[in-house]
């Protein structure tokens, strides 16, 4: 965890009513947190729930379609899990923003995209009148729209999608928010605008030192943006690190094999891929089969794996150090972690805690 970090989510579970009147685990487990001026990003294939986790965070998934729990929700200085619906409204737009992959749905048609900046900073900051349009023209400005004043009269249809993107952002930007959660945000638009639209967030990162928690099918964009990387796969979080460490030595099957799917660097800037190559799909939630939820897709599967949930869990390098040192303390150090410690890894771990598989020497 960071030393104080303005996001703090530990053990966050979500489920969905199923029609057999049960209720299905979109989200499982999940624990991650996110300093001020750090970008996460939250990466897995279709189905994963890093949408769910998105909507969670903001407080969007009502009871009692979705059920809602966490040891722990901290935002800053105010404990999520106690809001009520005026203290999400609150937050919402705010503290913490929200942008999405098809901003036209976020926008209202009927209304200009000026009239909806300025209800934006008189519902967050109660700005007004003359001033509350000269700071929507100065929001314009600032997320690279080209003649604001003529631009802010117009409806979101008459508006590129990269337009749209940006603003939408600076809809968000009024409430000066601490977190900007972007959920697929360039994936509707094509190479060249994304590239402009990363640039944008980078920028407005660097500016007001806001958090951002990209979620993304597309690893190009992480490795151009994130400082971190955490992978999900059917609900849980798998592996979590920093970006560089994860891209030269995925630990986990699946995040090496989700590697196995970035364009090498002679790959076209056009062709991009999508996380979906990797045969089969993610389990929907309540489907998963017993076991180990990837076990049907995994390579190095074995039969226990079908039999037993194991932990999975990734052994880094911090963790190794750990496990060194408590050896050192119980003078029970061998050659064995030596080993361990050089080399790096991946153990999935079954309830008894001994070793189910040792990737150590997989490349991706
Ligand atoms: N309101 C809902 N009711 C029931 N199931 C839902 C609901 N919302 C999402 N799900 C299911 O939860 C799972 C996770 O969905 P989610 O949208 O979080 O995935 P995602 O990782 O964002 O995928 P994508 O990359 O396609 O956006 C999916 O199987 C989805 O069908
Ligand atoms: S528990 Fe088994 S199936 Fe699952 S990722 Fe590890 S080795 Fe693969
Ligand atoms: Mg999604």
């Amino acid at each position: 965890m960071s030393a104080s970090p303005l996001l703090y989510v530990k053990d966050l579970n979500v489920a969905f009513a199923s029609r057999d009147g049960g209720a299905a685990r979109a989200v499982d487990g999940l624990s991650l947190d996110i300093a001020a001026g750090e970008t996460l990003a939250l990466v897995g294939e279709s189905g994963c729930g890093k949408s769910t986790t998105a909507l969670a965070l903001m407080g969007l998934l009502d009871a009692p379609d979705a059920r809602v729990s966490a040891a722990q929700l901290r935002f800053g200085g105010t404990d999520l899990g106690a809001l009520d619906e005026r203290g999400w409204r609150a937050l919402r737009g705010g503290g913490i923003g929200m942008i999405f992959q098809d901003p036209l749905s976020a926008l209202n048609p009927v209304r200009t995209i000026g009239r909806q900046i300025v209800e934006a900073l008189t519902l967050h900051r109660g700005v007004r009148g003359r001033v509350a349009r000269g700071e929507a023209l100065e929001l314009l400005r600032l997320v690279g729209i080209p003649e604001p004043a003529r631009r802010y009269d117009d409806y979101p249809h008459r508006l590129s999608g990269g337009m749209r993107q940006r603003v939408l952002i600076a809809m968000e930007q009024a409430g000066e928010p601490r977190l900007l959660i972007a959920d697929e945000p360039t994936t509707a638009l094509d190479v060249t605008i994304q590239a402009q639209i990363l640039a944008l967030l980078a920028s407005l990162q660097k500016q007001t030192g806001m958090a951002l928690l990209l979620i993304t099918h597309d690893l190009g964009i992480v490795g151009q943006l994130a400082h971190r990387v955490a992978v999900m796969y059917a609900g849980r979080k798998i592996e979590e690190r920093p970006v560089d460490a994860l891209f030269d030595a995925p630990l986990h099957p699946y995040t090496q094999r989700l590697l196995r799917t970035r364009p090498s660097p002679t790959h076209a800037a056009s062709e991009r891929t999508r996380l979906s190559e990797i045969p089969g799909a993610v389990p929907a939630p309540g489907l998963a089969p017993g076991g180990c939820a990837f076990a049907p897709r995994c390579a190095f599967a074995q039969a226990r794996c079908r039999d037993d949930v194991p932990d999975w869990r990734a052994i880094t390098e911090r963790d190794e150090r750990d496990e060194h040192d408590e050896h050192d303390e119980h003078d029970e150090h061998d050659e064995h972690d030596e080993h361990d410690e050089r080399n790096g890894g991946v153990r999935c771990v079954c309830a008894d805690e001994s070793p189910l598989i040792d990737a150590r020497h997989v490349h991706a």
